[in-house]
């Protein structure tokens, strides 16, 4: 286990920020899943200070990331700031991203929590902010929150993680969640594949010696966690879903009985049905999808508690 006992601080002094996966030690990982836990026991009261402003910047669309923080944040009593980009905001006058974040962050909220689409701007922003921050996703690098909500799941369910055989299957190269998922999976002892059609498997240097199926069944007989992928059409420009995706790669009843009896079927959300999965499957004891969804406010309040050093400890 490391030495290092939370989040990341760089340098000594620095705010704490949980931009990406490898930002996080084992024992600050362990501390968020056992406060998740607590809190989810309604046997935990916040140490926040209420007074505290949380700025929640959403440049991209979010049905979960967002709502879920926002009510994690409610349940440490802190206020919430909220900016989507719409219609409303000066966006639509034509300024760009990196300058709304840095007005953002010239208003001196006590906690950032920012999804952004790949932008080097913002990155290097949220690296250089001397305000604690949290990544709720930036284009298909990272989704570190997902990734600690999605393990919490697995644990719950699976009662470990170690050696357990997490599948994801699907547009795994533009996947934040698979990138910051395979990384904590595999830091936390389980062992990573990925299935999908060639065409939709990532080349970078960080998925080399990652075990791959092009066959669905053979995956699915192979893995005790089966996390589906939605396609990411927003990130694909040129490229296009193979005719046979549907038929080969989909989540259904019939390809769902290659999958064992005990084990589980994550997908990170939004699905979109009859392509990434058949929303029959939500009725399958197996599959934890809005279990997933619940885990997540719990698992954001203790990162949220984490980056805001108010865990006490
Ligand atoms: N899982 C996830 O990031 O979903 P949203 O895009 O709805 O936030």
């Amino acid at each position: 286990m490391s030495s290092k006992s939370s989040i990341s601080l760089k340098p000594t002094g620095a705010p704490k920020k949980l931009l990406k996966i490898n930002d996080i030690s084992l024992q600050a990982i362990q501390k968020i899943f056992e406060r998740a836990k607590l809190y989810k026991a309604a046997n935990q009261q916040p140490k926040t200070q209420p007074s505290k402003v949380a700025a929640l910047v959403f440049f991209e669309p979010s049905t979960r990331t967002r709502m879920s923080f926002e009510i994690a944040a409610h349940r440490l009593n802190l206020r919430t700031s909220i900016f989507t980009a719409d219609a409303t905001t000066s966006l639509s006058k034509g300024e760009s991203h990196h300058e709304t974040l840095n007005n953002i962050i010239a208003m001196e909220p006590d906690l950032l929590i920012v999804r952004s689409p790949e932008n080097q701007k913002i990155d290097k922003i949220l690296l250089e902010t001397k305000i604690p921050t949290i990544n709720a996703g930036n284009g298909k690098e990272e989704h570190p929150s997902q990734a600690l909500l999605d393990a919490f799941t697995v644990l719950e369910n699976r009662g470990t993680i170690q050696g357990e055989k997490i599948l994801f299957v699907g547009d795994v190269s533009h996947s934040r969640v698979a990138g910051s998922g395979r990384i904590l999976f595999e830091k936390l002892g389980a062992e990573v594949a990925i299935c999908s059609p060639k065409k939709l498997m990532p080349q970078s240097a960080e998925w080399k010696g990652v075990q791959r199926f092009e066959d669905l069944s053979t995956a699915l007989k192979w893995c005790t966690v089966c996390i589906g992928l939605r396609i990411q059409s927003e990130r694909h420009s040129k490229k296009s879903l193979p005719k046979d995706y549907i038929s080969k790669y989909r989540l259904d009843a019939k390809n769902l009985n290659a999958l064992g009896a005990k084990a589980i079927i994550l997908h990170p959300g939004p699905f979109v049905n009859k392509i990434d999965l058949d929303e029959e499957i939500l009725k399958d004891s197996r599959c934890k999808i809005h279990d997933q969804v619940t885990n997540g406010v719990y698992i954001r309040m203790a990162i949220m508690e984490e980056v805001l050093g108010a865990t006490g400890t």
